[in-house]
């Protein structure tokens, strides 16, 4: 557990003592518009080791590396399949981590001793002059423990993980709020590992039919360990508020309205406008609360599956797959 709170700077004026940290090996937790990252220089096999201590993360779950810039792809991995370096062209800087060849410069620890290294440039202002001004990619699971819910703001990481992190860059709520999606498009058909804030419709659309991974856990070694995942300590299922039977301090996750039905202790609406953009924005952060609020069991609602509401559902079945 942890005993001290770590540094916290603002993500833009604390940048280039936070990228000093990284080169010393150790460990800076940043906002990406997806989620807060845990990084550590992916080069340095000890400074990664320490991700996994932080997180208290099981050592077969690889980690994603970094990169400030697509064009830093090539001088990593040298070519990569036309395919994905259309997917990098076209979504890149964003919420899209591809799977390629893991490079001789990056230490197996990073990626679970696989011979893939998944990776992305994050659209997010600080978070590439951070690595920019760090020089070497940066491997960066998300800033919370393992199974736990992802941090969407720096008060989540704070919380979460402590002083077992050095520096902690603060650049307030992220923008989508939900990790990345995970593509395999090394062979003849793109393979969606893990849903997530880039919409599979987007991805059909810049190059054609995929295939979505039945579990789409992103987990490559042991396919189904991690169906229960993003977790919060309250117990969650998924239903209606009409259906909600039992006792006890109840919250309700709602995709657009208030229910009229029940007796709830906390209630948190994801969007009034039914934006599931929105709505996956603001997930994590309504299950931080909920988590918060001394309830015994969190009703989630599911959201229409379309689009990032196909990630957010994925996400609420994980949480809920940890409790039944
Ligand atoms: O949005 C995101 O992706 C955030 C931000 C910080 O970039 N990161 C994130 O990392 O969600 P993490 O560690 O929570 O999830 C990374 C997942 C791993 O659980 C693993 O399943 C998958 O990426 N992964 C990593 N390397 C892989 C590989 N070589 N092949 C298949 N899946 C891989
Ligand atoms: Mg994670």
């Amino acid at each position: 557990m942890t005993t001290g709170s770590p540094r916290v700077l603002p993500a833009d004026s604390g940048v280039a003592e936070a990228a000093a940290v990284l080169r010393a090996g150790g460990l800076v937790a940043f906002p990406t518009e997806t989620v807060y990252g845990l990084g550590a220089n992916a080069l340095d096999a000890r400074a990664a080791a320490r991700i996994f201590e932080a997180k208290a993360r099981p050592s077969f779950d690889p980690l994603i590396t970094h990169l400030a810039d697509a064009v830093d792809l090539p001088a990593l991995v040298g070519a990569v399949p036309p395919a994905v370096a259309a997917l990098v062209e076209r979504f890149w800087p964003g919420p899209l981590t591809l799977i390629v060849d893991r490079p001789a410069a990056i230490p197996p620890i990073v990626t679970s001793g696989l011979d893939t290294m998944a990776v992305r440039v994050p659209d997010e202002p600080s978070a590439r002059a951070l690595i920019a001004a760090a020089g070497v990619p940066v491997a960066a699971p998300s800033a919370n423990r393992f199974g736990q819910l992802s941090p969407t703001r720096a008060e989540h990481v704070v919380a979460g993980l402590g002083d077992a992190v050095d520096v902690v860059l603060d650049g307030g709520p992220t923008r989508c709020g939900i990790e990345s999606t995970i593509v395999d498009a090394r062979g003849d058909r793109p393979v969606v590992l893990r849903l997530g804030a880039l919409p599979v419709e987007a991805l059909v659309e810049a190059v054609g039919p995929v295939t979505v991974r039945p579990g789409s856990s992103g987990q490559p070694v042991a396919p189904g360990t991690l169906a229960a995942h993003y977790a919060p300590r309250t117990p969650l299922r998924i239903g209606t508020a009409e259906q909600a039977s039992g006792g006890g301090r109840r919250g309700f996750l709602a995709f657009r309205e208030r229910p009229a039905a029940g007796d709830w202790a906390a209630v948190e609406v994801l969007s009034p406008d039914g934006d599931l953009t929105a709505a996956a924005a603001r997930l994590f952060d309504a299950l931080h609360r909920l988590d918060a609020a001394g309830v015994t069991e969190i009703v989630a609602e599911p959201v229409p599956d379309v689009g990032v509401g196909r990630a957010i559902n994925d996400r609420l079945r994980r949480a809920a797959a940890t409790w039944h």
